[in-house]
């Protein structure tokens, strides 16, 4: 059994002029990039062994950040199945010069470890500790029933 403290990521980084849209602040894309590689490697760490993601449950851009602002991401597994993992991630934006700190994107991604033959193999179940822990993982329950209950109805009307 391990925790969510166990494998949590935090990585920084800095928008520079090469990361940035045409309004001058983060392309969406760069952004999907730092938060994928920030969570496989979170999820790396709890299981400790390769993975792959197999999908973006969701991921909500919530305001823009700046050329030159700092960005602070976290990562944390919230949920574990028996080969699937969902990691939950946070990203803040940061200015430098007025220590301002300002909430940017939240994104939730589900991996799957994978064995020497490239085959889904078992996880370390889930130790939840702290109320933050256990309110993640009935979150992503909640996630997972509305998901499969819209898979379904989808199913149905196709
Ligand atoms: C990941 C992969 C090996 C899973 O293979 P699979 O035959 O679907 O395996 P399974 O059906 O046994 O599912 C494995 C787990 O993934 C979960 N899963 C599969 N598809 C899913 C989806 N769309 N959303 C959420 N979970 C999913 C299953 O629920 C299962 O979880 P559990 O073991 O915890 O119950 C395969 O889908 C794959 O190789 N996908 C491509 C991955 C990739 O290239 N990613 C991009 C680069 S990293």
């Amino acid at each position: 059994m391990k925790t969510p403290k166990m494998s949590e990521i935090q990585m920084r980084q800095m928008v520079m002029p090469g990361d940035t849209n045409k309004h001058g602040t983060i392309f969406g894309g760069t952004i999907m990039s730092w938060i994928d590689i920030a969570a496989a490697m979170c999820a790396e760490r709890h299981c400790n062994n390769p993975v792959v993601t197999v999908h973006v449950d969701d991921i909500h851009f919530i305001s823009p950040i700046k050329v030159g602002h700092h960005v602070f991401i976290r990562a944390s597994i919230n949920y574990v199945g028996n080969t699937s993992m969902i990691v939950g991630v946070k990203v803040q934006g940061e200015n430098p010069y007025t220590g301002k700190v300002y909430n940017t994107t939240k994104a939730y991604l589900t991996f799957v470890a994978l064995d020497e033959y490239g085959k889904p193999m078992n996880v370390p179940s889930l130790k939840l500790e702290t109320d933050d822990d256990k309110r993640r993982y009935e979150n992503a329950l909640k996630r997972k029933e509305a998901k499969k209950n819209l898979d379904q109805t989808l199913e149905l009307n196709d």
